[in-house]
């Protein structure tokens, strides 16, 4: 039988994953499925390589955690896309309380990625580089990077990754760029500085996280990955899920068939898409809840691990 992954491959894309995280592996069902590599081909770590859980205290680095993801993709033949080495949140208070100047956060920045990067070699797809460095209005967050470093601190973590592993595809990742506007205006500007800086950058990964009703259009989707990939960069979604203001009802479940497949029948369409992964597959494991309170029933599989409509939806649009 034909499932995600198969479909996505068939049909020439690179795969189909979904995210997980450590605690949810003692499930032995929850396992089950996220091993199927029918449907899941490749794998991301939720939480357990952020900087948080890999660097606690300066220069102390624990991959147990981590390493238990990616031994698992390892073990399966699933791919690793390894998320993620810059970002604002998740950061152990030794960083964001530090009195740090332009050279010492430099130093530490390159630190982290360099012990990271070369932990993992050989074992991830792509890495997200910077994660979320966007407000919505384009302009840069005003993050400990930002604030210390400037916007060069984006070229500098990413000719660092690269030194560390030159096989790796790189990524800029964020959200709110899956349509035209300013954020994903700035979302291109980034790589354009990259590039200025004769720096590699492989993609920009479109996080995806959607409301049921009011996703972007297909052709929106689709017009908007081109303009990424008209930069020579690969693009691919990769956090997609649909949430909904709870209880769920059979007509959201409908709709949110729908919308699940409007973002993966652009990236269909756009030859530069390599891959789809959604944020954690079943209901009972999604960040939704415990992030927007109230919603929820955002992945293509239930509480009960039962698959919903949007399942199908997904599969008939790859
Ligand atoms: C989320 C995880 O899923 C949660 O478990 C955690 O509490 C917070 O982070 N954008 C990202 C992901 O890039 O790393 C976030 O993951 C979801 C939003």
């Amino acid at each position: 039988a034909s499932g995600l992954d198969t479909a996505a491959v068939a049909a020439g894309k690179v795969y189909f994953g979904t995210a997980t995280d450590n605690p949810e592996l003692t499930d032995t069902a929850y396992v089950a499925q996220l091993s199927n590599t029918n449907d899941f081909g490749q794998i991301t770590p939720g939480n357990s390589q952020k900087w948080d859980a890999t660097e606690p205290q300066q220069n102390t680095f624990t991959y147990t955690q981590g390493d238990v993801i990616a031994d698992l993709a390892k073990a399966n033949g699933q791919k690793l896309r390894c998320h993620n080495l810059v970002w604002h949140s998740q950061l152990p208070s030794w960083v964001t309380s530090g009195t740090w100047t332009n050279t010492t956060l430099i130093a530490v920045m390159k630190n982290h990625i360099t012990n990271l990067v070369t932990h993992y070699k050989g074992q991830c797809y792509a890495w997200d580089v910077v994660n979320e460095g966007l407000n919505e209005d384009g302009t840069y967050r005003e993050s400990v990077w930002y604030e210390t470093i400037g916007e060069a601190y984006i070229p500098i973590a990413f000719a660092a990754a690269a030194a560390a592993d030159p096989n790796v595809k790189l990524y800029y990742n964020d959200y709110n760029i899956e349509y035209s506007g300013s954020k994903a205006t700035a979302a291109r500007n980034i790589v354009k500085l990259v590039q200025s800086y004769g720096v590699k950058i492989d993609g920009v990964g479109l996080q995806s996280h959607f409301i049921v009703g009011s996703t972007p259009s297909k052709s929106a989707q689709a017009a908007n990955l081109a303009a990424f990939t008209a930069l020579a960069v690969d693009v691919a979604i990769t956090e997609l899920d649909i949430r909904m203001t709870l209880p769920s009802t059979a007509a959201l479940l409908s709709q949110q068939s729908t919308d699940y497949a409007s973002t993966v029948g652009a990236c269909m369409e756009t030859d530069g898409c390599v891959g789809i992964t959604i944020w954690d597959w079943t209901d009972k494991n999604s960040w939704v809840p415990n992030t927007f309170p109230g919603q929820g029933a955002a992945c293509p599989w239930d509480d009960n691990l039962v698959k919903k409509p949007a399942y199908t939806g997904i599969l008939t649009a790859l």
